[in-house]
């Protein structure tokens, strides 16, 4: 499927060619993502970020203005009209009338569904509910596969919150065009739901539960690692019983591959040690500047066409 005019919406519109062209797309953009080309001049990219954002949408807007188009947006509710009680459609309507391009975060499942369905421009979900953060994943996936070169043949290790956050089922499902070995590590009340494991039933996927990181850490050629999503808990007291349950430090990673690799979308409270910064192992910071050149990639596929 061309990627012209394409919302990006779930991680399961993409299959594995799509992937492909957008981590190629995204390697030459890469030697853009510190100048300025004029691909999308004239172009405007809105934002509307109705929940916080440091990386993902500063990202979207650095890539946007890279390639030489302009940005407008908000990035909380309180800076938009939606404070004084305006609807996400009447948003969305008026955001399409100003721009080219929509990329939208909301803390309800299905909003980006719902603007694309209202809006004439593509809509790009940067985020929607617990389920959903297909651009995340994107990004993930292009790092280990910058990494590694592959990712088919990796055994993957994702640690946390594998219940309530987003990047997690995202990320397995876009996994799921590749041929991976899966390790899912959390507190009992934090293990993925009945959709998610149904889902890698459904896809044949390799994939085993575990409680403690010992049981595979000698194995992962990936750890991926994801906070508590506090804000997400339907009761805090649940929230309390699991905090700081888990914590990757250099002591931890005792008897590792050489090659293991320590991914986190970010941001992280305490489930990763500021120490592990400076070991060859972390690569959250610059999988978070990736962002850049994957969401260049992304903009110019969907705006100018392959
Ligand atoms: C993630 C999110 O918003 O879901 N953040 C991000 O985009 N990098 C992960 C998180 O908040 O833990």
């Amino acid at each position: 499927m061309t990627w012209l005019n394409r919302d990006v919406i779930s991680s399961l519109d993409f299959n594995r060619e799509d992937l492909m062209q957008l981590f190629n797309e995204a390697q030459e953009m890469e030697n853009y993502a510190k100048s300025k080309l004029n691909i999308l001049d004239g172009k405007i990219m809105a934002t509307a970020f109705f929940e916080p954002s440091t990386r993902t949408r500063l990202s979207f807007e650095a890539a946007m203005l890279r390639l030489g188009g302009r940005v407008l947006g908000f990035g909380s509710v309180e800076a938009s009209s939606v404070a004084k009680g305006e609807s996400l459609g009447d948003t969305i309507r008026m955001l399409d009338s100003y721009s080219d391009v929509i990329v939208i975060r909301h803390s309800l499942e299905g909003a980006a569904k719902y603007a694309a369905d209202i809006a004439t421009v593509p809509v790009i979900n940067a985020g929607d509910g617990t389920q959903n953060h297909p651009t995340q994943a994107m990004l993930d996936a292009y790092t280990i596969w910058r990494e590694y070169g592959r990712i088919d043949d990796l055994t993957i290790g994702i640690l946390g919150d594998l219940r309530y956050a987003r990047v997690v089922t995202s990320l397995i499902q876009l996994l799921s065009n590749f041929k991976v070995k899966l390790r899912l590590i959390s507190p009992e009340i934090l293990k993925p739901r009945r959709e998610l494991l149904d889902f890698m039933n459904m896809r044949g996927m390799s994939y085993s539960l575990h409680l403690n990181l010992n049981e595979v850490l000698s194995e992962l050629d990936v750890l991926y690692v994801v906070r508590i999503q506090r804000e997400r808990f339907p009761d805090p007291v649940e929230y309390e019983r699991v905090k700081g349950s888990f914590k990757v430090s250099p002591e931890s990673l005792i008897g590792v591959k050489d090659t293991l690799i320590v991914l986190h979308p970010l941001p992280r409270v305490d489930e990763v040690d500021h120490r592990l910064d400076s070991t060859r192992y972390a690569k959250y910071f610059k999988q978070s500047a990736l962002g850049v050149p994957l969401r260049m990639a992304l903009l110019k596929l969907i705006l100018k066409g392959d």
